[in-house]
């Protein structure tokens, strides 16, 4: 099988019934993407494909060989952090981590989503621009659980950065 993985194309010959989510750790040393439950529940392999979040525990590799696929690695670098991965850290987001590359991925979905207008289950205003208060956010990460807790942390960093995109 073939992939494009934040930008580059890797090869694999996982078995065919393989998921994303073990093709890149287990095949590609993509390691970075966390598995959690293994069953859609925490939210810690939580990807980028075609820019939208997916767990990629529930999907299987062999659909995404057409495809974007951006996993934490892909988003920046120890001396170029991404900003919400800068963020995090000015924030205390986490405290073992583990968590963590699930939810920046998703955050970013989130805010491509926010941007575009998309009302989630608690908007007010389902034309309007998206507001992220709180109770928006947390919402809208709700499938990325953190056993530590780190939610207000978490929360605070998306909106500084939600707030500097604007
Ligand atoms: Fe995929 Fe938990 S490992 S949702
Ligand atoms: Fe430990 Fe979220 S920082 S699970």
């Amino acid at each position: 099988m073939h992939f494009t993985i934040n930008g580059e194309r890797h090869e694999a010959a996982p078995d065919i019934r393989a998921s994303l989510l073990d093709v890149l750790r287990e095949h590609l040393q993509l390691t970075g993407t966390k598995k959690g439950c293994d069953h859609g529940q925490c939210g810690a392999c939580t990807v980028l494909v075609n820019g939208r979040r997916i767990n990629s525990c529930l999907t299987l590799a062999v659909m995404h060989q057409d495809d974007e696929i951006v996993t934490i690695e892909g988003l920046g670098t120890p001396d170029a952090l991404h900003p919400l991965q800068a963020a995090f850290v000015s924030h205390d987001g986490f405290q073992c981590g583990y968590c963590t590359p699930g939810q920046i991925c998703s955050a970013v979905g989130m805010m491509d989503e926010a941007s575009k207008g998309w009302p989630s289950h608690v908007s007010d205003d389902l034309d309007g621009d998206v507001v992220l208060a709180d109770g928006e956010i947390a919402e809208r990460m709700s499938g990325n659980l953190c056993r530590c807790s780190a939610y207000p942390n978490i929360r605070d960093a998306i909106r500084q950065v939600w707030e500097g995109a604007k």
